[in-house]
Order: structure tokens, then sequence, then C-alpha cells
């Protein structure tokens, strides 16, 4: 099992986010996350992340927990989270946010070395190496047009691209997506469609949540649903999107 989460609780004061949550996910899987607002989605995945602490339950990657583990720790693992709103600076360029998404490389190459660079720029092999890694993320994610584009003149679409192609040069082995396809229109849907897949043929593991049951039905293997911060159902994505206590938390139980 590359993560498995065991018996997960986050408490804010009296309000449990999320509740004895349990799972795993395998290597080269695509799990979706359901659930209303509320029911602790990207609570539990900032937990992975190491962007919060748990209150109790472990969080073990390849065997190894790592609840207590900084964020940028945590990237280092190869498990790399990005925003539902994704907060870019609107002057800066799509291959300039890019750079900025590259100091893990640099500090995994340098070190405390990477201090020098501010004065006489990065190593000339590293200089390629990032342009090439960035390039290449850039065409993945269908950004490569935009390259030079100020981030403020993207698109909502753009912009959500933009964190993923942020979080893919990084290198991770699990990619944590928080609703990457929330406010996009149909053919923006399209694309995120195929960039996930392809990001999956890359050897990426993906999760991802989303409210959208018709696009993360089509695309995640395994789903897991969450109501009020409890797993309510877990199976196959058709599966756990047929299950009546599901159909109640989004609809109301007339419906199920
Ligand atoms: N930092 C925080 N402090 C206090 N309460 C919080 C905090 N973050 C989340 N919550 C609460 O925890 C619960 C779960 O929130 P979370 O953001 O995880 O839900 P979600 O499933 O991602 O919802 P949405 O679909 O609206 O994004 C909510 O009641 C929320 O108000
Ligand atoms: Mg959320």
């Amino acid at each position: 099992m590359l993560l498995e989460i065991q018996n997960l609780t986050k408490r804010f004061g009296g309000l449990t986010a999320v509740s004895n949550v349990s799972f795993g996910i395998e290597r080269g899987e695509i799990i979706g996350i359901f659930g209303p607002n509320g029911s602790g989605k990207t609570t539990t995945l900032s937990l992975i992340a190491g962007i919060l602490k748990p209150t109790s339950g472990a969080i073990l990657w390849k065997g190894r927990d790592i609840s207590t583990l900084t964020p940028f720790e945590v990237a280092q693992q190869g498990l790399v989270k990005t925003f539902q709103n994704p907060q870019l600076f609107p002057e800066l360029t799509v291959v300039e946010h890019m750079r900025i998404a590259c100091h893990l490389h640099i500090k995994r190459a340098l070190g405390l070395g990477r201090l020098r660079t501010l004065f006489g720029g990065l190593p000339a092999d590293l200089e390629q190496t990032l342009s090439r890694k960035i390039d290449e993320m850039l065409e993945l994610c269908r950004l490569k047009g935009q390259r030079n584009d100020e981030a403020g003149a993207l698109s909502y679409g753009g912009e959500k691209m933009l964190g993923v192609a942020m979080g893919m040069v990084c290198d991770p082995e699990l990619l944590l997506l928080d609703e990457p396809a929330s406010g996009l229109g149909h053919d923006e849907i399209t694309n995120l469609d195929a960039v996930l897949r392809d990001l999956k043929s890359h050897g990426v593991t993906l999760c991802i949540i989303d409210h959208k049951v018709g696009f993360l039905g089509r695309l995640a293997d395994r789903s897991i649903a969450l109501h009020h911060g409890a797993v309510i159902a877990t199976g196959t994505t058709a599966d756990v999107l047929a299950n009546d206590a599901v159909i109640a938390a989004y609809l109301g139980k007339k419906h199920a």
C-alpha cells in the first residue's frame, strides 16, 4: 500500500471535521473522494499533505508515519496537494510560477549552496534540467501556448491547470487534487479529464476530490464518500455513487 490512513480524526474546537477515517491508496490508482459541502474532504487531504496536524490517527506513507512532518517534508517524500482555489501572483507569468514550484528540486540539488544562486544564477546543468521539466509539464497540462502569459490573464480553468502543473513539477508519486473541476466549463472539463488520464499514464497516483459525479464517476477506479467527517461508503466508484447513504447525503433521504 502506497498510502494508508488509519483512524484519522481532526477536531477544530467542538467541531469534528474528520472522524475516525481509514482508507488506503495503491500505486497507480485514481481514487475519488465525494461528499457534500463541509463533509471533511479538504481537511482530509490537508492532513495527508501535512498542512494540518491530526488530533489522532496515523498517516502511513510506504509504511512510515508521516503525520508529524511539515508540508515541505511531505512533498519531499513524493506527496503533493493542489489547492481548491490556487493562490497565484497575478503579475507573474505562467513560467515564473513554474520556476517557483521548482524550489524543491533546487533545494534537493544544492542544499544551502542555493543561497549563492541569488547572485550567480543556477548552475547551467540544473538550469537546463529544470527548463526541460517545466516545458514537459506545461505541455502535459496544455499550457505551453500560455507560458509567457501573466497568471492574471488566465481563465479560471487555466489557473487551476497551472496549480496542477506546479504540483506535477515537484515529481509527485501521489498527487492530491482538491476540486480540480469546480468552476470549469464543459470544454475545460474535457481538457482536464484528458490531462488527468495523461498524468496517470505518466505513473502518478491520483486522489481527487470532486462534486461533479459525472466527471469523477468516469475517471476514478475506486471512491470514498464522506459525510459529517466520516466514511459512509467505499468501493468501486459506480457502487459508491449508487449507495443509498451517499444519495441521501447529497439529495436527502426522500430521494434515496
Ligand atoms: N481551519 C478550520 N477551523 C475551523 N473549522 C474548520 C476549519 N477548516 C474546516 N473547518 C470546518 O470543518 C468542516 C469540514 O470542512 P472541509 O473544508 O474539510 O469540507 P469540504 O468537504 O472540503 O467542503 P467543500 O465541499 O465546501 O469544500 C466544515 O464544517 C468546516 O467549516
Ligand atoms: Mg473543500
